[in-house]
């Protein structure tokens, strides 16, 4: 069985360190699931697999095949069904994760095993409760194991971050020489920030010269727990990542993953200053957002970046009036740009007469400049009391003799 599964799974390496190609590693289906209220149903891991497809992301990292029944049948099934992403499942470094992993991908046209152990010594003690050396021979044997069956591997040294800065190098070289192609050095509990996460890359490059000699990827896995996730993604790439691992919405443990829309957008909006490219098609951002809120508990809040729904909107009145004048005073980016379909100017307390005289424009009321400033002294004495003030409430703010003539230009009013 392994020698037709490792034909089956023969694939390319992905990228170097050397170019300026950034691959997206989407662990939407696996980290993202780990999360409470985000589990998904085979079918439904199937519908956003679909939507990662779209999206252009390079690798789908569609579960734990060890984990359980339903997330082997998920990633076999995503491997019959996807065919452009590289299809990856995760594995501790143990034999059974490992075999199990490459049994549910024995479908994939290109498949990667992911394989994990901890770094730090706090793991080590604690959780897994061996020594350092026994961390490593594991490393060896997994890795090895891993690559007798599959062509890719990513070797993942778990808690990278709090690891001891010389022992995390000779894990990573350990991993390199028993032949992982992928190795992502992820800040677990998000407690890095981006200098250190940064230096941390430059750092392991420099002392593992096989690293760009082998052109072996070198990749980010940030968690959000200081707010950090996506600064220190970007961190990492400046430094020499190729492939960053990432969730849509941000969904992951605790805090969440770095949000795969913020690094995208980040990634396009700043060229100027990050100079990489990637295959993320921007404008299916936000419906890979919307497929993956309708399938899980929760939305994105509202004032989430790129996806959130009030990121292209605007309230207040000095902003508005900049929007009407020319977006660029206070967008970056278009809404079209990243799928979402206008930008919103909501009305409320703090917004001015040009708001609303272009809403009730676009309702087709036209109104002279004494009409707009009574019912504009109407529209603040309702925002005072109202959070939503809705189409209808400006409808129904407005004198009989102006509902009449709705359509009809000012000029034409008296
Ligand atoms: O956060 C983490 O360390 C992980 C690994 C399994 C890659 O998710
Ligand atoms: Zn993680």
């Amino acid at each position: 069985m392994e020698l037709q599964v490792k034909a089956s799974l023969a694939g390319n390496p992905m990228n170097s360190n050397l170019t300026n190609h950034v691959v997206f590693f989407d662990t939407t289906l696996r980290d993202g699931e780990q999360s409470p209220g985000c589990s998904m149903t085979t079918q439904e891991k199937l519908t956003m697999a679909h939507a990662l497809e779209d999206l252009g992301v390079d690798i789908v990292e569609a579960g734990f095949a060890m984990a359980s029944e339903g997330d082997f049948a998920a990633i076999s099934t995503i491997t019959q069904a996807i065919r452009k992403p590289r299809i990856a499942s995760l594995a501790r470094a143990k034999t059974e994760d490992i075999e199990m992993a490459a049994r549910a991908l024995q479908f994939a046209d290109r498949a990667r095993i992911h394989v994990f152990l901890a770094s730090s010594d706090l793991h080590l003690e604690y959780k897994l409760k061996i020594g350092r050396q026994e961390a490593l021979d594991r490393t060896a044997e997994s890795v090895r194991l891993a690559r007798s069956l599959v062509d890719d591997v990513e070797f993942s040294p778990e808690d990278a971050t709090r690891s001891e800065r010389d022992y995390l190098v000779e894990m990573v070289r350990v991993a390199v020489q028993a032949g992982a192609t992928t190795i992502n050095m992820p800040d677990t509990v998000g407690y890095s920030t981006p200098e250190e996460y940064g230096q941390m890359f430059r750092e392991v490059r420099e002392r593992i010269p096989a690293i760009d000699e082998r052109g072996i990827v070198l990749s980010s896995h940030c968690h959000d727990d200081l707010g950090l996730a996506a600064a220190n993604s970007l961190a990492a790439i400046q430094n020499g990542a190729r492939q960053v691992e990432c969730t849509i919405n941000g969904i992951g443990e605790r805090a969440g993953n770095a949000a795969l829309e913020e690094i995208a957008a980040a990634l396009y909006v700043r060229s100027d200053h990050y100079n990489v490219t990637s295959s993320i098609k921007l404008d299916r951002l936000y419906p890979a957002s919307q497929v993956l809120g309708q399938i899980i508990t929760f939305k994105p809040s509202p004032n989430k970046a790129i996806v959130g729904a009030n990121a292209f909107a605007h309230e207040s009145g000095i902003h508005q009036h900049g929007m009407l004048a020319n977006p660029l005073c206070y967008e970056i980016m278009t809404p079209g740009l990243v799928g979402v379909s206008h930008t919103h100017l909501v009305l409320g307390k703090h917004s001015g007469r040009a708001a609303l005289r272009h809403r009730l424009e676009q309702l087709g009321f036209t109104l002279d400049r004494e009409e707009l400033q009574q019912t504009y002294y109407r529209f603040v004495a309702l925002a005072d009391r109202k959070k939503n003030i809705y189409d209808q409430d400006l409808i129904g703010m407005l004198p009989d003799q102006i509902r009449e003539r709705r359509n009809m230009p000012v000029a034409q009013l008296d």
